[in-house]
């Protein structure tokens, strides 16, 4: 089975990183011929720091490797393609248009996969001749590490490529789960709330970035407490989510708290920019002091 996966950012590279190390031929294109060394790059880096954890073995790392090969053409690279997972920039106009041009030149019994956090994919679907192969595959962060794809059938998903999809998810080792498009799909709908209560907990004074985070991770388990985790994420994104959730479901509640718009606004996006609830600017990870928020 062919895959080729579309964009080389960082959810690009790890579903590319994984769908190599399934021993799956993975074709990833992007626009840019820098990008894709550079995703090479991290894939490498992330692959030497599974064999370092022992999580995989020199020859499987070699094998990886040599599983993947970059394209700048969208045409030649989807030309011979099974699978095709969308990982392109999390907008709506943007990811139509790569429909229309992939529905274009993939081969017509190719399924059509989306890793979108949060675009409808019926509406995704809109884009192509075969909305019955429309789907959505949404990946976490870091997709090597992270166990689950969230699979999400379109409103003319058939059953045919929902089955397939979940088959080829179990066979990468991942845990898929099957869920409906609505506005956020099931772990959008749940976790950004949660991280925008975390936020509206800051900026009502109730307790610190470190005290915030120490409850959820001491208290709940989680990996990474939940502003942590909005630094991980991206804040940009988690805005963007809100407000999908907030049009989508019609309910001021999962509006986006002024903090995070502010913080947004102020460029301050986490991890990617060096700042967000902590500063990553010096290469370790400090606090930012939370009163300058409030
Ligand atoms: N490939 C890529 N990144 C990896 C990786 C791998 N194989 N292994 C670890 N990471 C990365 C992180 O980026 C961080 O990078 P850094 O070293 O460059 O600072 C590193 O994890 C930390 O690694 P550690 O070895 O210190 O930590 P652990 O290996 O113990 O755990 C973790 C790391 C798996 C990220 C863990 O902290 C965790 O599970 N965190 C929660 C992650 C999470 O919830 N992700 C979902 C986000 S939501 C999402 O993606 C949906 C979207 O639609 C918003």
């Amino acid at each position: 089975m062919n895959i080729s996966v579309i964009g080389a950012g960082t959810m690009g590279n790890g579903i590319a990183h994984v769908f190599a190390q399934g021993g799956y031929q993975v074709n990833l294109i992007d626009i840019s011929q820098e990008a894709l060394q550079k995703a090479v790059a991290t894939i490498e880096k992330n692959l030497q720091r599974m064999l370092k954890k022992e999580y995989i073995t020199k020859e499987n790392l070699q094998s990886t490797l040599a599983n993947i090969s970059t394209h700048t053409s969208l045409a030649a690279a989807v030309a011979n393609a099974d699978l095709i997972v969308e990982a392109a920039t999390e907008n709506e106009e943007l990811k139509l248009k790569i429909f229309d041009q992939i529905d274009e030149v993939a081969p017509e019994d190719a399924i059509l996969a989306s890793n979108t956090s949060s675009i409808s994919i019926t509406k995704i679907a809109t884009a192509t001749s075969r909305p019955d192969k429309v789907i959505g595959m949404h990946f976490f962060n870091p997709v090597p590490m992270m166990k689950l794809v969230e699979v999400i059938k379109g409103y003319s998903t058939s059953d045919e490529t929902t089955r397939t999809v979940m088959e080829i998810s179990s066979a990468l080792g991942k845990i898929p789960v099957e869920v409906n498009d609505f506005p956020g799909f099931a772990a959008n709908r749940i976790l950004m709330p949660m991280i925008n209560e975390a936020i509206a907990t800051l900026q009502q004074g109730v307790a610190g970035v470190k005290e915030i985070d120490t409850v959820m991770k001491l208290g709940m388990a989680h990996p990474m407490g939940p502003l942590q985790l909005a630094d991980f994420v991206g804040l940009d994104v988690c805005m963007n989510i809100c407000q999908v959730l907030q049009s989508g479901l019609g309910d001021t509640k999962y509006a986006p708290n002024p903090l995070l718009v502010n913080m947004v606004t102020a460029g301050k996006l986490g991890r990617k920019t060096g700042e967000g609830f902590y500063d990553y600017s010096h290469g370790g990870k400090e606090l930012i002091v939370s009163k300058s928020f409030l």
